[in-house]
């Protein structure tokens, strides 16, 4: 008889109760992280994709979303939750409300487009909601690409955009490579600097192959998203050293202290990809975020550093701090450069490539990026969208304050299936 062997659970050191700096628990903070890097995921309850995506429509429809902005708000937070990037998902659903209530995210804004040459555009969102502004931004640059070769938009005092992979399908969509990054809140310490300033400012970049399934390149340039604190700290869990640093620039392992010391602003934060320090390349994390900064916040001429999402700056009597979250759109027409269909072939070479790479010991697969997502996509779209307790129980709150029905599991959709189905057998048998 095989006797299977039992996993081993790395022991993670609790925190001690005198050392709980933060409870950012129940109250403020939503459920934001991965199922599968949640310790109290409950996954209680899977939603299909059109269930949850007509609640949030229904939801910022009645927060005075025009329709087409509630669809564009609802599929981009969808498609987080479907690539199975919960943080990016229906999570945040109170964080836009509160802004909507705050009146820094501005549904049915008119944005102001510049173009000053054929290539380029130039936006400004005037506080409108992230995803709306990027939609028309990136389809911008998409056709600009078509006459132009390339499209380049920049957008300014705009909102979070959700995930940044997300534009860059609409370019693949058109069998473009798509590129979009965004900055955003400062969590993230400089190298060698003590105190948060810089976002996590993502990166993404999507290309096409000959087999359908792109390469999606899709990714924070910190070490970790702050998503991860939150569960930790949720579990009272320490940290793993070379995530993030308190106050003075030390190492830190407690999640409570660097959440608390990043609402408050007084210093410490996440570190960039690479970790702290150069030894194992902090400096290069560092300088991309740099690098989306420049281009998201300083070319876009909105914030940049740690005045993005700095809605304690003092602003003139009757106004409202905003975010002014800046963001780079940019799209390439593959046919100016070389056939699409060589071009797709050759992706698909490289991707061959990278498969049949020699695994490491105890590995069995190369993924590519965007592989994961895609594979989580298709189990999600065909069994429901898992939802943690804490998430759904968000959502039936939300619900409950507008006086909807939040979203229907996939249990209940079975069980009414199963109610409806019997009633037709038992009228055809009688
Ligand atoms: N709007 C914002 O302000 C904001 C800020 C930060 C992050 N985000 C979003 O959060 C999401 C998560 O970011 P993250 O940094 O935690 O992502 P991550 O660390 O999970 O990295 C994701 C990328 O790595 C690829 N990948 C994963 N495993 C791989 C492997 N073994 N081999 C090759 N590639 C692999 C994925 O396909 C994906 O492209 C992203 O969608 C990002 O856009 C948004």
């Amino acid at each position: 008889m095989v006797i299977p062997m039992t996993r081993q659970i790395p022991h993670i050191p609790q925190i001690p109760p005198e050392l709980w700096t933060c409870d950012l628990l129940e109250e403020d903070s939503l459920h934001e992280v991965r199922c599968v890097e949640c310790g109290k995921c409950g996954m209680a309850d899977k939603v299909y994709q059109q269930d949850l995506e007509g609640f949030v429509v229904a939801v910022f429809e009645h927060y005075g979303a025009p329709t087409r902005e509630a669809e564009i708000i609802a599929s981009n937070l969808v498609s987080a939750d479907l690539r199975g990037i919960a943080s990016h998902g229906v999570a945040r659903l109170g964080r836009y409300i509160s802004g909507i209530k705050a009146g820094y995210i501005c549904p049915g804004i008119e944005f102001g487009v510049e173009e000053p040459v054929p290539a380029i555009g130039v936006i400004d969102a005037y506080n409108g909601v992230g995803q709306v502004v990027s939609d028309k931004a990136m389809r911008m640059a998409i056709d600009k690409a078509k006459i132009n070769g390339v499209g380049l938009v920049t957008v300014k005092n705009s909102n979070h955009y959700g995930i940044a992979g997300y534009w860059v399908q609409l370019a693949l969509e058109h069998k473009m490579i798509g590129i979009s990054m965004t900055n955003a809140a400062p969590l993230v310490i400089p190298t060698h600097g003590a105190k948060a300033l810089l976002g996590t400012n993502p990166i993404a970049m999507g290309v096409p192959t000959a087999s359908g399934s792109p390469i999606l390149i899709d990714f924070a340039t910190s070490v970790v998203p702050r998503g991860k604190l939150e569960v930790y700290d949720r579990n009272r869990k320490q940290m793993p050293v070379g995530w993030t640093v308190d106050d003075k620039g030390y190492d830190c392992q407690n999640p409570g202290l660097v959440l608390r010391n990043l609402l408050d602003r007084v210093g410490g934060g996440i570190l960039p990809l690479g970790g702290r320090g150069e030894e194992f390349g902090g400096h290069k994390g560092f300088c991309m975020a740099i690098m989306v900064d420049l281009l998201c916040g300083v070319l876009s001429g909105s914030g940049y550093g740690d005045d993005v999402h700095n809605l304690k700056r003092e602003v003139p009597e009757g106004e409202v701090a905003a975010p002014r979250v800046g963001h780079f759109f940019m799209a390439l027409d593959i046919e100016k450069f070389m056939p699409l269909a060589e071009f797709e072939a050759r992706a698909q070479g490289f991707v061959d490539m990278v498969r049949e790479n020699p695994k490491a010991l105890d590995q069995e697969r190369v993924f590519l990026p965007g592989e994961k997502e895609q594979e989580r996509t298709r189990l999600h779209t065909t069994h429901g969208i898992p939802l943690s307790d804490v998430v759904y129980n968000t959502l039936r709150k939300v619900a409950g304050n507008i006086g909807l029905e939040p979203p229907p599991s996939v249990a209940e959709r079975a069980r009414a299936r199963a109610l409806a189905t019997g009633r037709k057998d038992g009228g055809d048998n009688g």
